[in-house]
């Protein structure tokens, strides 16, 4: 029941650090599975589902020992379970990879259907596809996907539509099989390349990640390995639109700038300036912003995980902006919330129509998931007077400290603790 209270049009001035990608992160701490000896994380975000990664790991048999505030040594070699229950698989989506790592270890997974943010319809079809083709026999049994083979053989998949999950899932379950698994239409996000990277430093035979084709040649075994985990793109995206919203000038720090080309480029072409260096960029703007028609796309088109954010963006825009979603089918649930706020957006389906109306006014909103929630956030700080955001538990599975980090800039933010229980004093601030 915690919400964020946000005292809006604070110019956001000074540095932040980015933290570990999440998408690569809830990838890699299963992957671990795949290993005969101990690994160690580096740059692990701490974020709930990465928690809920660990604790499904925990709760599988593995020993868990947290060597700094980001560094995890993690002993998977005595599972004891192959089998992911509801109660954990619903908490995120990315329990489907505890289906890719223990099918490829131990030749049988049974895990819960995923849970996760509600963007619209999100079938495992082509995971479940890429397991049969490996050897797998698959079966839905009461909300339990179960899969086993007595072998997994190399093969060839084609799938049919670009697919992150899936391209992830099939090179875990691939690694340790035998032959050549050559995956078409893979999906080349910057978290495919570092999951590739992971496994190829404990031994894999993986090439191509990073292009539409991946080929996997099967090992024996797999060895230990310390590993560091990408910084995440879609984080320094929400700092680099937040910068922006507030006409700020923000130094982000931790990031690869080639894996945010998909977002400085848009940036840039609304009127944002980036200046990028090494491992950071510098963003700074003074508006106005020019209207753009925007369509998501696979890695590297623009990403779906920024739309909600460059949205809320394009609310101070001059003229009329239209987003396309092509990749999820419902993911405009937060256009009602920034209309309580004064946004002018109408939406037809896969598209969204943005009037620019210069200014957005504080309000009690509501977060339907946690890039929403962002976007939300960003609205608040750049909207006039207080915005509330409730439902920010969505917001927590993917930010670490967005709050600290906020503050850190010269925000005006607070979470606060809703104690539901009238006779009490009904607000409590819990992180300043
Ligand atoms: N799809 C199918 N069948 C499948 C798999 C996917 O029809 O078997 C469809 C989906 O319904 C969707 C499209 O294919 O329409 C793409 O889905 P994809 O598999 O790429 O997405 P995902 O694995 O479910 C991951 C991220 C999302 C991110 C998308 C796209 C994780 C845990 N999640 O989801 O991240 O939006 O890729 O880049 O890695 C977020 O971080 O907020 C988030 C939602």
């Amino acid at each position: 029941m915690d919400k964020y209270i946000i005292k809006g049009k604070r110019r956001l001035s000074g540095e932040v650090e980015i933290s570990g990608a999440k998408n690569a992160a809830v990838a890699i701490i299963p992957a671990v599975i795949l290993s005969d000896e101990p690994c160690v994380l580096e740059n692990v975000p701490n974020i709930s589902d990465v928690s809920i990664s660990l604790k499904i790991l925990y709760e599988l048999g593995a020993q868990i020992e947290y060597i700094n505030d980001t560094t995890i040594k993690i002993d998977a070699t005595q599972i004891k379970d192959t089998v992911v229950p509801y109660e954990l698989a619903k908490l995120m989506r990315a329990s489907y990879y505890f289906l890719g790592t223990l099918f490829g270890k131990y030749k049988k997974a049974r895990v819960s259907m995923p849970g996760g943010c509600y963007l619209g319809d999100r079938p495992i079809d082509q995971h479940i596809k890429a397991f049969v083709s490996l050897g797998a026999t698959a079966a839905l049994d009461h909300g339990m996907v179960d899969i086993t083979a007595d072998e997994i053989s190399g093969t060839s998949i084609f799938f049919d539509m670009v697919t992150v999950g899936a391209t992830i899932n099939t090179i875990l379950a691939a690694c340790r099989g035998t032959g050549l698994t050559v995956i078409e239409n893979a999906a080349r996000e910057p978290q495919i390349v570092d999951v590739a990277n992971f496994l190829n430093s404990m031994g894999a035979e993986i090439m191509g990640a990073g292009t539409d084709v991946i080929k996997i040649r099967g090992v024996n075994a797999l060895h230990g390995t310390t590993y560091s985990i990408i910084p995440d793109q879609i984080e320094a995206g929400t700092f680099m639109v937040a910068a922006a919203a507030t006409g700020g000038d923000v130094i982000i720090k931790n990031v690869i700038p080639k894996h945010l080309e998909p977002i400085t480029n848009r940036l840039a072409k609304i009127g944002v300036n980036i200046e990028e260096f090494d491992d950071s960029i510098r963003v700074t703007c003074e508006g106005p912003f020019v209207k753009t028609n925007i369509k998501t796309a696979p890695h590297p088109g623009f990403p779906t995980d920024m739309q909600p954010l460059i949205a809320t963006l394009l609310c101070f825009a001059e003229g009329a902006s239209i987003i396309t979603e092509d990749i999820f089918d419902d993911r405009f649930r937060y256009v009602d919330e920034l209309r309580r706020m004064g946004a002018e957006i109408s939406v037809d389906g896969k598209v969204a129509v943005i009037d620019g109306v210069g200014e957005l006014l504080g309000a009690p909103v509501s977060a339907p998931d946690l890039r929403a929630g962002a976007a939300l956030i960003v609205a608040g700080l750049a909207a006039k007077g207080v915005t509330e955001i409730e439902n920010i538990q969505f917001v927590e599975r993917g930010y670490e400290d967005i709050v600290f980090k906020l503050r850190s800039l010269g925000a005006e933010i607070e979470k606060v603790e809703v104690i539901t229980d009238v006779t009490l004093n009904s607000q409590k601030i819990v992180n300043g």
